[in-house]
Formats: C-alpha cells, structure tokens, sequence
C-alpha cells in the first residue's frame, strides 16, 4: 500500500490530509542547535550518520507524514566547481562565483560519486523510515541555483542574475541549463537511493516576467522532471495567478506559497494536486489560532490531492507546540 503521501501527490481521495512541512529539520528544534554546536553546516550535510539523525528529529517531535532527507539545495554547486559555505547571518556564500557570460558553461563528471554522501543518507534513511511514512528527495531549480552562483550570496532582488538575463541572454540559457543538466541526474541518483517524493524547489524563480519563465525555465522544469518514476512536487513563490505554468512542468503536485487562496488555487489548477499553504508566521500564534487557519486550508482544500504544508519553511524561532498544534489538526482529521 502506498503511504498517504504518495496517494494524495498522485490526486487520490485520501481519509485525511497528509502532513510535512518545508524545513522541518532545522533550527526550531532544540537538538537541531546542540548538534549544530559540534558540526559546521557542510559538516552535518556530509556526514551520513549525522544528517540521518538530524532527518529523524522532527519524527520524534511530530510524527508528520514525510521525512524530507537533512541536506541543501546548493550541494549541486560543488560538482559544477563551485565552493560555498553557510555564513551566520548571511546565509549561503559562493566563493567563486560566476566570472561573466564566459563563464556559464559548466559541465561535471560524476553525480553520483560526487554526491555520494547524499545516496548514503537516503539509503540509510530508507532502511530506517517504516512503510507509512515517504522519504522525501529533493534539488533546487535552475534559476535559485544559479542566483546564488552569480550573485555569490543571497540576493533579495536576484538582480545580478537578471542581468545577466538582460545582458546576455545565451549566457542565462547555457547557465540554467548547466544546472538542469545536474539536477536532472542528481533527482534520478535520489530515486534510486530510496526517494520515495521528489521536490523541486525553484523557490525565487517568480521574480522572472511570465514571458521570461515561459521561454527560459519552463523547458527545463519539464526536462528535469520527465521521466522520474516516483510522485513530484514543484515549489515556486511569487506565482499566484499564473499557477498554471508550475502545473504545465509536469510535477505531480504543486506547492503555493502562503499568499495564495487555497480556493483560487484550485480554481487555477483544476485537478492538479496542491501542497500548502499555511502562513509559516501564524506558528507564532496561539495553538487554537493554528488549529483553526490549518482547518479553513484544509476545507477549502478538500479530500482529493491535498498535501497539508506551510507555505515556505518552518522559520528557525517558531514554538514545537504551534508546530503539535498544525500537524495534529491534520492527523486527527476525518473526510
Ligand atoms: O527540513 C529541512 O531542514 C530540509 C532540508 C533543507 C534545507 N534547506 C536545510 C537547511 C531544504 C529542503 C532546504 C532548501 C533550500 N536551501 C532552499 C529552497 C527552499 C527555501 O526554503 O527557500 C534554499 C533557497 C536554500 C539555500 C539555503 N541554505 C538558505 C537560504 C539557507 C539558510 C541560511 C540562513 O542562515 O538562514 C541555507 C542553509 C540551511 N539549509 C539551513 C538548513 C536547516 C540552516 C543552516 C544552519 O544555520 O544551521
């Protein structure tokens, strides 16, 4: 029998919404911070055993319904000739960032022998993660990759890349297609180390115009997403009102973001799946408050396709208890 998750990625009826929510493995859980204590970023991301036990804590708290695997979007850098670190306060930092147009054609040899600290994990994990639960994958999309490649740090605007937009249009293709290239096989090394989901966070990719996305990015959510034999998820922000172009890559199931109507997103996307949508700001609220915006999502929702979620990460000072409060709301349900 498939787990709920896969049921509901896939369109099916379920008896109750499935529940997980985007970086539920980080800085909100108490033992996240003391093992932090001991490893850098890096150090946790590779260490198998480490990252296994850091996938595990929100099991312990919460019980949620998928276990996305303790790892980063921008693993992927490295293979391409990238060196990055996570800077306190700042966030992710390329050190050698793109030089200019010249400097887009990026090629790599082996994924899986690169990233093998990632197919070790999910092997582990899918030894230790029983039957009702799904292991979940996932890889950044082409353009939030390539945003920090060429901007170096986290770019509010992504203007830098959007430049290079402007400016040299065949650079922006030959650079976001170097990074489909890799995310493509990287997703398929993850199917084949026990994903049992896949996510493709393409999270910034809503600041390019509609004509932009259409012309330059849709094509290789499409490539990338073709062909993987288990269910996907699509996450962009910033796409309310043209939701259609994230059920037009070919995922299975598309993730919204906290600004969009549960009830319009359904109108956008017809039977498409949807993940969402909760505001992660209202975990600072009162658990009642959380149980009763968690419950409208859910309604509106209704039982087909609904994968319950935030509508971005889990940010890192929200209260365990919001967190019981939205999770259990899901898991006592009834349709
Ligand atoms: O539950 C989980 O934690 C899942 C693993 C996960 C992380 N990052 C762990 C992480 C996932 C799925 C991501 C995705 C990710 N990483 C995205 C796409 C989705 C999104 O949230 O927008 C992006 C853009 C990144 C790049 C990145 N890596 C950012 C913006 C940060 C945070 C920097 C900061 O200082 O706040 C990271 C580092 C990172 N990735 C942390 C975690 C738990 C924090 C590391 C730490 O300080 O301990």
């Amino acid at each position: 029998m498939d787990t709920l998750l896969v049921r509901a990625a896939r369109g099916e009826r379920t008896e109750r919404p499935p529940v997980w929510m985007m970086r539920q493995a980080g800085r909100h859980i108490p033992e996240y911070r003391q093992i932090r204590d001991e490893y850098t970023f890096l150090e946790a991301i590779k260490t198998p055993e480490v990252a296994e036990e850091i996938t595990l804590l929100p099991w312990e708290y919460y019980r949620p319904d998928g276990l996305v695997m303790f790892s980063d979007i921008l693993t992927v850098l490295e293979p391409l000739g990238f060196s990055y670190h996570i800077e306190s306060g700042v966030g992710p930092v390329v050190e050698n960032p793109v030089e200019g147009p010249a400097d887009t054609d990026r090629t790599f040899e082996d994924v899986r022998e690169e990233l093998d600290y990632v197919g070790e994990l999910l092997r582990r994990l899918d030894e230790t993660v029983g039957d009702e639960t799904a292991l979940i994958g996932f890889a950044g999309g082409p353009f939030t990759l390539a945003s920090y490649a060429v901007a170096g740090q986290p770019s509010r605007t992504h203007l830098p890349l959007r430049k290079l937009r402007a400016r040299h249009p065949e650079a922006f293709r030959t650079l976001l297609s170097s990074f489909a290239d890799i995310v493509r096989e990287y997703l398929q090394f993850q199917v084949d180390s026990g994903a049992d989901v896949l996510q493709l966070f393409d999270t910034y990719a809503g600041a390019l115009t509609t004509a932009d996305y259409r012309e330059f990015l849709l094509p290789l959510h499409q490539e990338i997403l073709d062909g993987l034999d288990v269910p996907t998820i699509v996450f962009v922000r910033r796409m309310n009102g043209r939701l259609a172009l994230l059920a037009e890559s070919g995922a299975d199931a598309v993730s919204l973001d906290w600004t969009v109507e549960m009830g319009s997103a359904r109108e956008q996307l017809g039977e498409r799946p949807v993940q969402g949508n909760l505001d992660p700001s209202y975990l600072f609220g009162e658990p009642d408050f959380v149980r009763e915006r968690t419950r409208e999502i859910i309604e509106a929702a209704g039982p087909e396709g609904h994968i319950l979620n935030l509508g971005h990460g889990v940010d890192k000072e929200t209260p365990v208890e919001s967190v019981e409060a939205f999770v259990e709301t899901a898991k006592q349900w009834e349709w």
